[in-house]
């Protein structure tokens, strides 16, 4: 068996197939919506109410949504692989968890937390945030806010990230667009650190020069047939 530690990137294209819009694109939820709106840290400030009701009205939707074979293939993935497998994901939805994925991080937050800026706990949270809604900490009325990281916001977990990637053999990017930073750079860190850079996605993502090895499909076919391969390594 050729590798022992894979970490994995996805990003809005492996929930596409579930049902989930991605964000760029001519049908990308940013065509519909200004990030300057409903994606700030100035936006929230500004507006809080209108930013609480996107992102209620997407936590609302999250249930309605199922994983795809693409998230089940991971999970699988994760369960068989005889060494290390960490799943980073730029997906604010819960379908890699719902999907049975445990070794996860979600580097952009969760759809289905809410953060206090006054007591700075984290909660789990499944229904609609209003301004007025009190902490269920601290019991201070206006400061939840949903547990996204905004542009101009520092993701979570970059230093376990960030150490993952500079000892692992084998990085595999899926579903992403590649033009958000850092997640966008993170194939040019693995491949310092001498892994093999596999990109999986619908089209050639910004930075799929850096890849040495891509599959174009949908998530839901190109995901199962690359763990497959994988995982029939295992015995040779
Ligand atoms: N299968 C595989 N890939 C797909 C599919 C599919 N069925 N459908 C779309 N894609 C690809 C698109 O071709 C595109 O390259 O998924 C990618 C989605 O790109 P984006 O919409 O930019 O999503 P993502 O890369 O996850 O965005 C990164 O941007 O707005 C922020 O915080 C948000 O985490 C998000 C970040």
């Amino acid at each position: 068996m050729k590798f022992k530690k894979i970490v994995i990137l996805t990003g809005a294209g492996i929930s596409a197939e579930s049902g989930i819009q991605t964000f760029r694109g001519p049908k990308g939820l940013w065509q519909k919506y200004r990030l300057e709106d409903v994606a700030t840290p100035e936006a929230f400030a500004r507006q809080p109410d209108v930013v609480h009701a996107f992102y209620n009205q997407r936590r609302l939707e999250l249930a309605k949504y199922r994983p795809n074979a693409a998230h089940y293939a991971l999970a699988q993935l994760e369960r068989e692989f005889p060494g290390e497998v960490l799943l980073v994901t730029q997906n604010v939805d819960d379908l890699h968890e719902r999907a049975g994925s445990k070794n996860l991080l979600h580097m952009h937050g969760e759809l289905l937390k809410v953060r206090c800026e006054a007591c700075n706990k984290i909660f789990n949270h499944n229904g609609p945030v209003f301004s007025s809604t009190a902490c269920p900490g601290c019991s201070q009325k206006g400061y939840l806010r949903p547990h996204i990281v905004w542009f101009g916001e520092s993701p979570l977990f970059l230093e376990e990230i960030y150490a993952a990637l500079k000892s692992c053999d084998l990085f595999v990017s899926i579903g992403t667009s590649g033009t958000v930073y850092p997640a966008a750079g993170f194939v040019l860190l693995a491949r310092e650190a001498g892994a093999w850079c596999i990109e999986l996605n619908l089209e050639p993502s910004a930075v799929a020069e850096l890849f040495h090895e891509h599959y174009y499909g949908p998530a839901t076919r190109v995901v199962p047939n690359f763990v497959k391969k994988l995982l029939a390594l295992i015995s040779d």
